[in-house]
């Protein structure tokens, strides 16, 4: 499995691919790789010839007072995991060479990004729109895949591909969750024994009003559902939401199809998560 820091070069490996008809996935990452990105390669896998996955800590979506320095980066460790997943090519640029000097280009939606993280991250998915369509074209993949743990950042990511007319389909994967049920984040690693134990109130709290929705389709009680769970944990959510599964507008019943969504910090740590309510 090749790792290329040049766009040029990558451009010169993928292009003939592309040319010659052959399909090719991308699977975006920041690295510090875990199951649930290893899963994402593999869906590529499966949708595509090639397989072709980024590694970069992107400088843009991180806030003044968010962990961009200590972000855990370990690229020899992720070459390695993404090369037994199936990987065929790593893209693993510099900020240098993604923003180099006079970069000045903003990618920013209206709607989608306000609201749940996007009113706790201000300009947060301004950077990973401006950073995902560079990737794009760099890569011009023709599908990319996008955990669903990060449910805002997909439906943004759609919304970008549909405004633009990119020709390149988004496919979302399913979360992957740790035997005891957290959802797979490489902030994880940030978490002391106890703030774990108390992660899992997250989880907890959104199935247990998946649970509860087989006998009330009313929001307020749903939420009160998934807010006892945390309190009980003593968590106090950033957002804690009931919204349309598609659209991620407001819902004044549970009726359709709908997502829960939570995020809190524990301890220090920020961690999001969500669970589709189904009819
Ligand atoms: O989900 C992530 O890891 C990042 O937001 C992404 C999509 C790689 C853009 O930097």
């Amino acid at each position: 499995m090749e790792i290329i820091e040049a766009v040029d070069e990558v451009k010169a490996r993928l292009r003939p691919l592309g040319r010659q008809g052959l399909r090719i996935g991308f699977v975006p990452t920041m690295g510090a790789l875990h199951d649930g990105h290893l899963s994402l390669v593999e869906e590529a896998r499966r949708r595509a010839d090639v397989v072709v996955a980024s590694i970069f800590v992107n400088p843009k979506q991180f806030g003044p007072n968010e962990d961009l320095d200590r972000y855990p980066r370990d690229l020899a460790g992720d070459a390695d995991k993404l090369a037994r997943a199936g990987c065929d090519l790593v893209f693993a640029p510099t900020p240098q060479v993604v923003y180099p000097d006079g970069f000045q280009t903003l990618v920013r939606l209206d709607r989608t990004t306000g609201g749940l993280c996007g009113d706790h991250r201000p300009g947060h998915f301004d950077g990973v729109t401006t950073v995902v369509l560079c990737l794009f074209e760099i890569l011009r993949p023709d599908v990319a895949v996008f955990g669903e743990k990060d449910y805002q950042q997909l439906a943004v990511i759609r919304a970008m591909a549909r405004d633009l007319h990119l020709d390149v389909s988004i496919v979302g994967a399913p979360i992957v969750r740790e035997a005891d049920g957290l959802a797979m984040s490489s902030r994880n690693v940030y978490l002391s024994d106890e703030e774990r134990s108390r992660a899992l109130a997250l989880h907890r709290a959104l199935f247990a009003a998946r649970d509860r929705r087989s006998t009330t389709k009313d929001p307020r009680e749903l939420l009160e559902t998934a807010r006892g769970v945390l309190e009980a944990a003593r968590i106090t959510p950033e957002y804690l939401e009931l919204r349309d599964a598609e659209t991620l507008a407001n819902v004044d019943d549970a009726r359709d199809e709908t997502v829960m969504l939570v995020a809190a910090r524990i301890g220090a740590t920020r961690l999001i998560d969500n669970v589709r309510l189904r009819p």
